[in-house]
Formats: structure tokens, sequence, C-alpha cells
């Protein structure tokens, strides 16, 4: 007799998906993707997690305890990210629902979009974009649109996980000098590789630095990790830049910092609010803001789609994830 051929798995998806990985999803499991590409509501995500055994979610969608209430068959929330802080992730444990994320194939990714906005910040690239579109550079002067050297300068990552290394590597290469601050210590030999020097305080690095990014997970421990207090530490010349959460940063401290010039300036991929922003961000000079992109290159988004696929299918041969979340 013939082994009977596994069900394939129903996956529900909550947005588009790059096409490739939409089709080789369609190819193995019983898929049904979200066309419109709207965030689903909190009601259609409840609905859709009582309807399949894996929802395919993203960092737009709140899953909270409400959409495990009625969640019987859902048994793999396959992140299609690396952050998991969108998701309840006691709640998913109390369900009996793995977790999985892609780690890995957006470090890269996303350390360059943080070298864009260390370099981008203090040398003021948006507000010279600006001027030149709007027809009033009235071409080179001596005094015209000086910004700060980033060579020599210090900078302080708060976070050396894969992404906080990644930036590292890149900042050595344009003669940053590398301090950093994580719960734990590098091994002595990626720290000496990194030349990296660790605070195990973090205001002590804070007072210390020229530019601070951010590169740790948001979680309860790291909710407005930096806020008024940490904003008065910093020297003044000081720029601050989240390619991370933007929960991490408390906003409204962060727009009043700037406002009294207490820090230099602000390079932001993400907000607290999402999408919405702070408008007092819109007229500061010396930050830049972008739309949430570090992970976003065709490459990335691409291999994301495949860590999604491939844990699915380890979870679906009975085999424990790739890249689970919970322990
Ligand atoms: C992530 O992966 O967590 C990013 O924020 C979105 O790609």
């Amino acid at each position: 007799t013939r082994p009977q051929a596994r069900p394939r798995p129903k996956v529900i998806v909550t947005r588009r998906l790059p096409q490739l990985v939409e089709t080789r999803m369609a190819e193995l499991f019983d898929v049904e993707l979200n066309l419109s590409d709207e965030p689903m509501t909190a009601a259609a995500l409840a609905d859709a997690a009582g309807r399949c055994d894996v929802l395919v979610p993203t960092v737009t969608d709140e899953i909270d305890a409400a959409v495990f209430a009625n969640s019987g068959r859902l048994k793999l929330l396959a992140n299609f990210g690396v952050g998991v802080d969108h998701i309840d992730l006691g709640a998913a444990r109390a369900a009996g629902v793995v977790v999985t994320n892609t780690p890995g194939v957006l470090t890269d990714d996303t350390a360059d979009m943080v070298m864009a906005l260390i370099l981008g910040v203090p040398r003021r690239l948006a507000e010279g974009e600006k001027l030149v579109r709007a027809g009033e550079w009235n071409g080179w002067s001596p005094t015209g649109m000086l910004g700060h050297r980033i060579t020599g300068k210090r900078l302080g990552i708060i976070g050396m996980g894969r992404i906080g290394r990644a930036v590292a590597t890149r900042a050595r290469a344009f003669g940053l000098t590398v301090h950093y601050h994580n719960r734990h210590r590098l091994p002595a030999e990626v720290e000496s590789a990194l030349e990296a020097t660790w605070w195990d305080n973090l205001d002590a690095m804070l007072a210390r630095v020229d530019i601070i990014t951010i590169n740790c997970p948001h979680t309860a421990e790291t909710h407005h990790l930096v806020g008024e207090r940490q904003f008065a530490l910093m020297q003044r010349q000081a720029y601050i830049i989240n390619a991370a959460r933007g929960e991490i940063v408390d906003e409204n401290a962060l727009c009043e910092a700037l406002t009294a010039g207490r820090i230099a300036g602000a390079g932001l991929d993400v907000f607290e609010n999402e999408p919405a922003i702070d408008p007092r961000l819109l007229d500061l000079p010396g930050v830049v803001l972008v739309p949430h992109m570090g992970s976003a290159t065709f490459e990335g988004r691409q291999a994301m789609g495949e860590k999604v696929i491939a844990n699915i299918r380890v979870w679906a041969d009975g085999h424990r994830p790739l890249d689970q979340v919970l322990e």
C-alpha cells in the first residue's frame, strides 16, 4: 500500500508577499492570500486564526490574546519578519501555537539602512535634497550645507545581535570607533575582531558617544529604553538612529529633545505609532525620516518569504521549525 499523502496545511497570509513566494506557497500549501494587501482588521485576524493551521502575519498585524481566543485549529504562526513584538508570545504559548520568524536574511539590508541614516543625518542629506528639488539652491558656497564629519566619531550601538554586529563592521570601514551596550558582553574574539568597546552601563555610553544606533528587539525591558532622562545624558552634538522599533524610543521625549536642541538630530526608519508620525518630526531640521524600509529589498523580502516557507514545511513534516521563537 502506498503511504497516504499528508494533507496540505491550510495557510492564511495576511498581506501580499513577493510574487514568487506566493506562487511557491500555492504549490505547496492550501493557501489563502490577502489580495487586497489591506492590513486585516482584528476581527478578520481572529476569524483567520480559527480557519487555518498556519497564519503568516507581518509586523503590521497585532496578534494579541483575542486572536487566539477561538483559534482551535491554529498551530503555527510563521511570521514574515524577524521582530515578533506584535505577537503576544505568552498567549501563543498558552494556546499551544508555535511561533517562527525570519532571522539572518534581512541583517545586511537593515544594517545598510542604518548606515544610510548614520551617513545621511550628520551630512544633512535630506535637507540638501529638498533644497535642490525646491529650486532654492544657488550654487556651491564655502559655508553652505555644512554638516558634521563621520570619520573619527564614536558610534554607540544598543543591541549587538546580528544587525548590531553588521552595523559595527560597516561603521569601522567609515572610520567610526565602535562602542556597544548589550546585556551580554560579546566573546573576546568577536569583540576584538570588531574593535568594539563594551559598556555595561548604558547611561555611561550614551554620555560618551556621538552617534547612537538602536539595534535591539522591542521587549518589555526595552520599551522606552531611550527617553527624557537618556536624552538629557547625551551630548548636544549627538545623533540618534533607530531602524529597530519605534517603541524603544519615547517619541514624545525625542521630539522635545530635538526641539530644545538637547541633541543634534535623528534618523528614523521606525516610529512609535506607525504609520502615524509625531507631526513635530516633520518640521525639524536635522531629522531624516524613512518609512520602515530597513528590510525592503527585493532580495531580502524574497529570502524572508523563503524562510517562512521553510519553517512551515519543516513544521508540517513534524519537526521543530528552523526559526522557532518560543522554547
Ligand atoms: C522585521 O523583520 O521585523 C522588520 O521590521 C520588517 O521586516
